[in-house]
C-alpha cells in the first residue's frame, strides 16, 4: 500500500537525520549546536526525533535509493527532489522536524533553514501526500495527547519550536496549527480530547485575525475557546524562556480571556460610534452565539447572551430573539 511505503520512508529518513545530527561532524558543528543555541536540552532534541540534513547534493537521497527504496515514493515524500535530471535531497542544510501522527508515526517532517535567508522559505513542509494532509495535521498530538486528558485543556500554538520549548519547561498539553488557520478536521481533533482550547498566538496582530476567523467553527465544534495574547514580538518559545516556566504557566493563567468577549470588545473598538458598524457587530455576536449548541450547554449560551448584552449596553430580550432568528 502506498500510505505504508510513505510510512516506511519518513520512518527510516528520521533515523536517518537523528543520525546525523548526532554522529557526523557536520550534524554536530551546525545542527546540534543550533538547537542548542536555542535552548534545547539533548533530552527534548531526542524526544522530539530532531534531525539535520547534511548541505551536499544527494547524501540522503542516495542512501535511500541503495536501500531499495522508490524513487517515485521517494518523491512523495517531498525528501527528494529531481534537480539536473538527478535524484537530490530537498532538505539539504536544514535541521529536521518529524511531525508524528496520534500513536507516533511520522507522517512528514518540517525543515528550517538555519539563519536567515531573503531567497529561501524559513520552513519547507511535506508536501500534501496520502499519509500528510496539511488540514488534519496538528503537531505534537503524539507527545501531548495524555496531558489534554489529564488536564482537561488543549493549548494551541502557532509553530514547532513552541510545542518543543513549551514541553521542555513541563507545559505539556500543547499543539501547533503550524501557522495555518485552524481546519474543522483540527478542531475535531483536538475535540476528542477536551472542550477546552485555549490559543495561545504570537504577539502580532495576524495570528488574531486568524484565530478570530476560526471562532465561529470551533464554537459549532462545541469547543469553550479562550485566548491568551502573548506581549508583542514574542511567541511561546521566546516568551518561555525568557521568563522562565513558572512565570509563564501565571503568565497564562492571569491573561486568558474568553474568546466570545474578547472579539466583542475589538469589534466595539473598531465600530466606535458608528451606528451601522454597530448593529453589523450585534449580529454578528448573535451569530456567534447561536452557534453554541443548547443540548449540549444550555447555561453557556444564556452565559453569553448576559455579559454581551451588558457590554453592548443591550436590552437581553433583544438580543435573545436577534440568537433565535440565526437557529434554525
Ligand atoms: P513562525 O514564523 O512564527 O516560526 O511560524 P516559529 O515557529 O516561531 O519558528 P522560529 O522560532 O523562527 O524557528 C509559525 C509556524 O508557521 C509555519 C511553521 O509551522 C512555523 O512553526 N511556517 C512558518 C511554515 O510552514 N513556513 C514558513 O516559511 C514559516
Ligand atoms: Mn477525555
Ligand atoms: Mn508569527
Ligand atoms: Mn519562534
Ligand atoms: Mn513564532
Amino acid at each position: 500500500l502506498l500510505a505504508d511505503s510513505l510510512f516506511i520512508i519518513n520512518n527510516y529518513a528520521r533515523e536517518y537525520f537523528t543520525d546525523t545530527l548526532f554522529n557526523s561532524e557536520e550534524g554536530q558543528n551546525i545542527g546540534l549546536s543550533y538547537f542548542e543555541e536555542r535552548g534545547f536540552t539533548e533530552e527534548t532534541i531526542k524526544k522530539f526525533q530532531l534531525g539535520y540534513c547534511l548541505n551536499t547534493f544527494n547524501s540522503f537521497s542516495q542512501s535511500a535509493l541503495d536501500k531499495g527504496y522508490n524513487l517515485e515514493y521517494l518523491q512523495k515524500t517531498g525528501l527528494v527532489t529531481i534537480r539536473n535530471d538527478q535524484p537530490a535531497d530537498n532538505y539539504r542544510g536544514r535541521v529536521i522536524f518529524p511531525i508524528h501522527n496520534q500513536s507516533g508515526k511520522i507522517l512528514g517532517f518540517g525543515a528550517r533553514i538555519l539563519g536567515k535567508s531573503d531567497r529561501a522559505p524559513k520552513y519547507i513542509n511535506s508536501p500534501e501526500n496520502d499519509i500528510y494532509v496539511k488540514s488534519r495535521v496538528l503537531y505534537g498530538t503524539y507527545f501531548a495527547r495524555h496531558s489534554i486528558d489529564k488536564l482537561n485543556e488543549c493549548l494551541l500554538v502557532e509553530g514547532y519550536t513552541d510545542v518543543i520549548s513549551l514541553h521542555q519547561a513541563g507545559v505539556e498539553n500543547v499543539v501547533a496549527s503550524s501557522g495555518t488557520s485552524l481546519t474543522q478536521d483540527q478542531l475535531r481533533l483536538i475535540k476528542k480530547y477536551t472542550n477546552n482550547l485555549t490559543i495561545l498566538y504570537d504577539g502580532d496582530s495576524a495570528g488574531v485575525k486568524a484565530a478570530l476567523r476560526g471562532l465561529d467553527m470551533a464554537i459549532e465544534e462545541g469547543l469553550n475557546v479562550k485566548l491568551v495574547l502573548l506581549p508583542d514580538k514574542e511567541d511561546p518559545d521566546s516568551y518561555v524562556q525568557k521568563i522562565g516556566a513558572n512565570a509563564f504557566r501565571e503568565f497564562i493563567q492571569e491573561n486568558k480571556k474568553d474568546f466570545v468577549l474578547f472579539k466583542l470588545q475589538i469589534s466595539m473598538q473598531e465600530a466606535g460610534s458608528d451606528s451601522t458598524k454597530k448593529s453589523q457587530l450585534v449580529n454578528e455576536i448573535a451569530e456567534t452565539i447561536s452557534k453554541i449548541d443548547k443540548t449540549e450547554d444550555f447555561t453557556r449560551q444564556q452565559d453569553y447572551i448576559r455579559q454581551c448584552s451588558q457590554l453592548l449596553h443591550i436590552d437581553e430580550q433583544g438580543l435573545i430573539q436577534l440568537v433565535n432568528k440565526f437557529i434554525r
